[in-house]
């Protein structure tokens, strides 16, 4: 599948998290010989036997794999990792702190660390991958040659952001769209480049340090965009009723629209867009800009979330001692991820207002207990809807899809079933005897009487 590269390099990746595991996995795929580097002993450890502190498909294979071909090993010692190497990859996280600017201590101690320990003399080309601030790789640059000139070391700071979604992340890698590569020394850039060799026919864009660095901004920033636009459009069609499923499905037949990313419900969540689009606000007001567009795609990412309630509440009149189902609580399927998840938003409010909220996640709920203590763990969706009044379908996992709704239904107490992924036909559930609200799926025929639906002011108007 890989052409062996033209080159083999010996790459040092600081951080072996989410972004830092797949990355030297997937570069011993590609034929470089990685040493993995990171402070948490314990997962240090662990990751040397082969065993991984998260789940990604195809990950633990490739890990295992590369450790048995010799290509790949994990260390807590920098300067191990840093002697001899050509390359190194910065993938540490840098969350977003609490003013919503990105938190930099993890950057700051990895580039003191490569100043303080990279061998006297040695040229090394520094790699940053996980997505930094605008100007983070030129800060880096001057940083990292303050130190060089005590040691004679020499730095060569290139931006080479990831794309990497949750539950596709190895195949992301391997399988990019595009390589992205900015740097101020072409032959740094390269460089870099080269190391993508295996990856045949991939387009690689070359650019500055500052441009690449705004590409994972604003590509990341378009995606939510592409969510929110959608979801108000679903708030639209709740008014009007229309249905946007048909809604994104006839945009997204337009080559120039394309129909991903363009699924209605409850919002994004996750570790990366509701950051970036945050820290690339907060670039744009401190840069004098007022960023109107990216304002408007948070405020719709959060509106969903509290529609949803609110919905419930015109339904149900109160929360008291209403007792709830929640089929769902990852930002995403596929993935263990809770973090900014909507579903535990939701979880919470309803708790907050006297409900009582059971919930089933085939994988997130470890994390879930952890953020919301207070919320009952089911064992399947069965036992999750079972006396319920009311299910919500918050997290888009396929088994959720494959349910008998039929025995749902005969387990609830009252049937409304809100289908915060439009995950489900409603038709069918309807048909079951279900009070179904998907979001932005129109009116059904039993309640189109009783909504008086807006006019368009034109046939007012006529
Ligand atoms: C995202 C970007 O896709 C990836 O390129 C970047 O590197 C990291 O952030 P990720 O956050 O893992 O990846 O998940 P993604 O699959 O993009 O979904 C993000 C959120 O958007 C999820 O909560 C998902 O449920 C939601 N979503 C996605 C929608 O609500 N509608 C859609 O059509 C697609």
């Amino acid at each position: 599948m890989f052409k062996s590269p033209t080159t083999h390099s010996r790459i040092a990746v600081i951080g072996t998290n989410y972004v830092g595991l797949v990355t030297a996995a997937c570069l011993a795929r590609l034929g470089h010989t990685v040493i993995g580097v990171d402070v948490d002993a314990l997962k240090v450890g662990r990751l040397q036997r082969g065993q991984l502190p998260i789940f990604e498909p195809d990950l633990e294979d490739i890990v295992r794999e590369q450790l048995a071909a010799g290509r790949l090993r994990f260390t807590l010692d920098y300067a191990e990792a840093l002697s001899g190497a050509e390359v190194a990859f910065v993938c540490v996280g840098t969350p977003a702190g609490v003013d919503g600017e990105p938190d930099m201590r993890q950057v700051q101690s990895a580039t003191a660390s490569l100043a303080k320990l990279t061998p006297a003399g040695a040229y090394l080309v520094v790699v940053n991958k996980s997505t930094m601030p605008v100007g983070t790789g030129q800060w880096m640059q001057m940083t990292l040659n303050a130190h060089a000139r005590r040691t004679g070391a020499r730095f060569s700071v290139v931006s080479n952001p990831e794309f990497l979604r949750e539950g596709s992340a190895v195949s992301d890698f391997l399988h990019p769209d595009r390589i992205v590569v900015g740097g101020e020394d072409s032959a740094a850039v390269e460089q870099v480049a080269t190391l993508y060799a295996g990856l045949q026919s991939t387009p690689i864009v070359r650019t500055d340090t500052r441009t690449a660095e705004m590409i994972k901004y604003a590509s990341n920033a378009f995606l939510a965009t592409k969510i929110s636009f959608i979801n108000e459009m679903a708030t639209i069609c709740e008014r009007v009723g229309a249905d946007v499923k048909d809604v994104a499905q006839g945009m997204g037949l337009d080559q120039r629209i394309g129909p991903r990313f363009l699924s209605a419900g409850v919002g994004y969540g996750g570790s990366c867009f509701p950051k970036d689009v945050m820290a690339l606000e907060r670039l744009a007001t401190g840069a004098g800009v007022e960023p109107r567009v990216l304002r408007a795609v948070m405020d719709t990412n959060q509106y969903m979330r509290q529609a949803v309630v609110d919905n419930l509440r015109t339904e149900m009149q109160w929360f008291h001692g209403l007792r709830v189902g929640i089929l769902g609580l990852a930002f995403k399927a596929d993935t263990d991820d809770v973090r900014e998840s909507p579903a535990l938003d939701i979880a919470r409010t309803l708790l907050d207002e006297g409900a009582h909220v059971r919930a089933y996640d085939p994988a997130a709920m470890g994390n879930a207990a952890r953020l919301l203590p207070e919320l009952e763990l089911c064992a399947d969706a069965y036992a999750a809807v079972e006396d319920a009044d009311v299910v919500l379908v918050l997290t888009e996992w396929p088994e959720f899809k494959a349910l008998d709704y039929a025995r749902v239904h005969n387990s609830m107490r009252q049937a409304v079933l809100v289908d915060g992924r439009n995950l489900l036909d409603s038709g069918a559930l309807q048909a079951l005897g279900f009070r179904y609200r998907g979001i932005g799926r129109g009116r059904g025929p039993e309640t189109q009487a009783e909504t008086q639906l807006v006019p368009s002011r034109a046939l007012i108007a006529a």
